[in-house]
């Protein structure tokens, strides 16, 4: 909870002017969305306090915040709104881990583990439902249309990627394709709809869109990346998951081109048949064809692509967050 400093603010120097800057919006979005938890049905405010109140980098809302302050926003519809992105976000990690059989998510057991896969799939049905209800007390068809959107683009990303498990020939675009729905999506309405809040022109509205897109894109290729490289203290999951899935994620796509022949084999094995047997030598294998350096140039170059973006605010301490946001997603540990 972010009654200090937000875990961002403590481990990335440039995210410090957050806690001046939008500390008193993520307080109050943090207690609208512990009301906006609350249910008759005692399992679902059992499992929904549990996921969300165990931390979580509020990355999404804080982007929401950042935006609609970039705009010098004056209502109050941004702190519902940054509670629905929340909402929507948990909703997805809820079904994911199931989908992924995660055991570990926050640094805790994941709540599939804890209450099982059948209450997690319909507690993340819960919040999804919650946040749509939240949408309808804000009542602007735009907003409405880019969740829905983002929402649906989600499931889609999510299915993509079903379809490319245990497929060792997915190709990089495949891939690409992949994290822009199911990740840099709900990035980008985030950002955009600072924008939209502000009432600001079509091109406005775009620039923001394509920041948060890019900066989704870029944050979803480290945790890819992090998937192989990351203390699982920091990052609160296990590492070795998308191995154990036989996920085709870019490290292993590039490895699988680059390797010899013999390291060529053992990747494709793998995504074939997933489990964690090899995977000492897997993440040997990612080093050493330089599959972990290619995916974080291609996450600084979306990093850069959306601070770019940017150019289009007036100067301003959200706009050198935005900034700074950018820089964290590809630099980060956790
Ligand atoms: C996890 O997102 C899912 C991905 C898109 C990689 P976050 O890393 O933002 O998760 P929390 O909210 O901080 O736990
Ligand atoms: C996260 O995908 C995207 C969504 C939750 C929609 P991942 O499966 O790659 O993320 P983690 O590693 O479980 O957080
Ligand atoms: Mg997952
Ligand atoms: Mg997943």
């Amino acid at each position: 909870m972010y009654t200090a400093t937000t875990p961002l603010e403590q481990n990335h120097p440039g995210l410090q002017s957050l806690q001046n800057l939008i500390a008193g919006d993520l307080q109050e979005v943090n207690r609208l969305v512990e009301k906006r938890l609350h249910s008759e049905i005692a399992l679902i405010n059992q499992l929904a306090f549990y996921v969300i109140n165990s931390g979580g980098k509020r990355i999404r809302p804080i982007l929401l915040l950042l935006s609609a302050g970039a705009f010098s926003y004056k209502g109050r519809h941004h702190i519902a709104l940054a509670a629905i992105i929340e909402f929507i976000h948990t909703a997805t990690l809820l079904h994911d881990d199931v989908v992924d059989a995660s055991k570990t998510r926050r640094g805790q057991e994941s709540a599939n583990m804890v209450w099982g896969n059948e209450a997690s799939v319909l507690v993340g049905d819960f919040l999804y439902s919650r946040a749509f209800q939240m949408m309808v007390d804000i009542g602007d068809m735009e907003v409405m249309g880019i969740l829905a959107h983002a929402t649906n683009t989600i499931a889609e990303g999510e299915v993509l990627q079903l379809l490319n498990q245990h497929n060792a020939d997915t190709h990089e675009n495949q891939y690409l394709e992949v994290i822009h729905c199911k990740t840099a999506k709900l990035f980008e309405a985030a950002s955009q709809l600072g924008a939209v809040l502000c009432q600001r022109n079509t091109q406005e509205k775009q620039a923001l869109a394509a920041y948060g897109m890019h900066l989704g894109t870029a944050f979803q290729l480290i945790d890819d990346v992090l998937d192989y490289t990351g203390n699982p203290e920091a990052i609160g999951k296990n590492v070795g998951d998308d191995l154990a899935e036989g996920k085709p994620t870019l490290p292993l796509i590039y490895a699988l081109h680059h390797g010899t022949p013999p390291q060529q084999q053992l990747i494709r094995r793998a995504v074939e048949q997933g489990g964690r047997e090899h995977i000492a030598a897997i993440i040997e294998t990612i080093a050493s064809t330089g599959a972990i350096t290619y995916t974080e140039n291609l996450a600084q170059g979306e990093a850069a692509k959306a601070a770019a973006m940017l150019k289009i605010l007036p100067a301003s301490p959200y706009r050198d967050a935005l900034y700074a946001l950018a820089e964290f997603s590809v630099t980060r540990q956790f």
